[in-house]
């Protein structure tokens, strides 16, 4: 087989996705010999290995699946996972919030099932690299697992360890926290990024995003951000075009600063401000410094 017949079919190991009619869909590895079992009966992987992408394949009992090389975002959803993971919409944005592209050195925490971690290492691969601590061994073999399973693991080191014990890499370009209270680890994370480096974090409550904000208003970080992505996915019927019922309404807000030079200031006060108290960063909108 030449080159060119090689990348238009499915060849052994290829990871691939499987469409049915009824929207199911399943991400397999296909290897030789090796069968999937679907509730439309067998399905043989020797049937898709040799088949054009975007062909079709039946099993057994005749039911039909598309044959489809499968995007990140639907790698990302597709992962074994027991934690909740970071949202594709949401690591689609972060990916650009953060310049992270090839030959990016980021580091992340918690790794949980390692749903960002994929992303982050395809982004980075395959010069740059993702250093990802989790606290919990099991949730840390589960992210190992799926990473493996993609060939994802040489562009990552899995650090099994609680960051209140700080970091060991240094002069990184991002950090990105997915953890319950990431203002603890503030003076870590400062510790850790390059001068003008990108944070970031997401957080499910505003009562969290309100106590991440107060620990980071200091002069160690700069250029911050509050975002927040509603995605609407809509029915794909051209006489009926119009969006689902029914869709996820909340997933979390998305925290981003920059690291500015200065040592980190663990005294600074960040108690909540009261009502009425005059919001400083409201006040700098309104400075004319036109003339
Ligand atoms: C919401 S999950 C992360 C999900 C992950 N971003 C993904 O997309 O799959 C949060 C993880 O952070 C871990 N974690 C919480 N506090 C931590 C800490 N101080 N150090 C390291 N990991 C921590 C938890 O064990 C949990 O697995």
């Amino acid at each position: 087989m030449d080159n060119l017949t090689e990348n238009l079919n499915v060849r052994p190991g290829d990871i691939v996705l499987l469409v049915g009619k009824d929207r199911k869909e399943f991400i397999i590895s296909v290897e030789p010999g090796r069968e999937h079992q679907t509730h439309h009966g067998v399905l043989p992987h020797d049937a898709i290995i040799g088949k054009r992408w975007g062909a079709t394949v039946a099993t057994h009992l005749g039911y039909t699946y598309l044959i489809l090389p499968p995007s990140l975002e639907q790698l990302v959803r597709s992962i074994r996972r027991a934690t909740q993971i970071v949202y594709p919409k949401e690591i689609g944005y972060l990916l650009m919030k953060m310049n992270i592209g090839p030959g990016t050195r980021v580091i992340e925490a918690g790794t949980g099932s390692g749903g960002l971690t994929l992303a982050l290492a395809r982004m980075v691969m395959p010069h740059g690299h993702v250093y990802s601590y989790e606290v919990r061994p099991e949730t840390q073999a589960l992210a190992q697992k799926n990473l493996a399973a993609l060939g994802l693991l040489p562009y990552v080191t899995l650090k099994l360890r609680d960051i209140a014990e700080g970091f060991d890499e240094r002069g990184v370009d991002a950090v990105f926290l997915d953890v319950r209270e990431p203002w603890d680890y503030l003076p870590h994370v400062h510790t850790a990024l390059k001068g003008g480096g990108f944070f970031g974090s997401l957080l499910p409550t505003t009562n969290q995003v309100a106590a991440l904000l107060r620990h980071l208003q200091q002069p160690a970080f700069g250029y911050i951000e509050v975002e927040e992505l509603i995605l609407r996915p809509y029915k794909a019927v051209p006489g009926r075009l119009r969006p689902f019922d029914r869709i996820i309404a909340h997933t979390g807000y998305l925290v981003f600063a920059r690291a500015l030079p200065g040592e980190f200031n663990p005294d600074l006060d960040t108690r909540p401000e009261r009502f009425g108290d005059p919001d400083l960063t409201d006040a700098a909108e309104f400075i004319d410094d036109s003339e």
